[in-house]
């Protein structure tokens, strides 16, 4: 009796989710809302990313990648694009350095160039403490998936690589040594990809959320990783 209720739950279990995926979007309504300048937006922003990082990190889902800013997100106001860089710099001080007893490590996914000296230093420095740990953080910065898949491509041509094929091009990548999400989140209502891991998405499951950014709660997580979990992913089969 014991044992046929144990094998029962083990088959109900929702499938694990290995690697989940979030479009950070909203920060800018968010703050609008209240009649605070963007940059609170940013700020409240930058708290619910530590929390639900954590949150998922405790709840057993190895490796978590988040969009922080976009290749495209320079079209923005300098002073917006400065209060992201800014708040970003202090979280690798406040937030990242502390995460030693996680183990996780933190990789930073996009281009270096166009980022101040400074901030590329403390980067590598958290990149280089943090290799090899057992969970993953990519934070996506300065990023596009289409210069992702760009980057890759010249970096194997200058290796004498080409022509590739996919597991070789997968492993040129910023994003290579993990598995591909399974589940990527976007809050703030659009419905796109804003050019977020078009080559690793490919058979991702998409959840669009209304919610805006800052106002994501762990409850509401829970709640997609269930909708998450009653889905059939195919791949193509039957
Ligand atoms: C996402 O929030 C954060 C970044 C793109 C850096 P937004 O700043 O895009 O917020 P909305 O979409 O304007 O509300
Ligand atoms: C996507 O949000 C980029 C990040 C969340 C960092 P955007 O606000 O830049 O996307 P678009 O411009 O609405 O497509
Ligand atoms: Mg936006």
């Amino acid at each position: 009796m014991f044992g046929f209720f144990r094998r029962k739950k083990v088959e109900t279990a929702p499938p694990a989710v290995s690697h989940i995926a979030f479009i950070m979007d909203g920060n800018g309504r968010w703050a609008k809302r209240r009649g605070l300048p963007r940059e609170a937006g940013h700020r409240a922003g930058a708290k619910v990313f530590q929390r639900i990082v954590e949150y998922c990190l405790d709840i057993g889902i190895p490796t978590v990648t988040v969009y922080a800013f976009s290749t495209e997100n320079w079209r923005r106001p300098e002073k917006e694009v400065d209060a992201i860089m800014e708040l970003l710099e202090r979280y690798i001080d406040d937030t990242f350095s502390k995460y030693a007893d996680r183990d996780v490590e933190i990789v930073f996914v996009g281009r270096r160039d166009g980022l101040t000296p400074g901030l590329i230093e403390k980067m590598e420095r958290l990149e280089n403490e943090s290799r090899g740990r057992k969970s993953r953080v990519n934070i996506a910065l300065n990023y596009g998936g289409r210069d992702e898949i760009v980057r890759a491509v010249n970096r194997l041509y200058e290796e004498g690589k080409l022509p590739c094929d996919e597991a070789s091009l997968s492993a040129a990548l910023d994003c290579a040594g993990r598995p591909d999400p399974d589940l990527v989140v976007r809050t703030g209502g659009d419905l796109r990809t804003s050019n977020f891991l078009l080559w690793e998405s490919a058979y991702a499951e998409y959840f669009f959320t209304g919610t805006l950014w800052p106002d994501l709660t762990e409850r509401e997580l829970d709640r997609i990783l269930s909708d998450y979990a009653r889905r059939h992913r195919r791949f193509g089969g039957l």
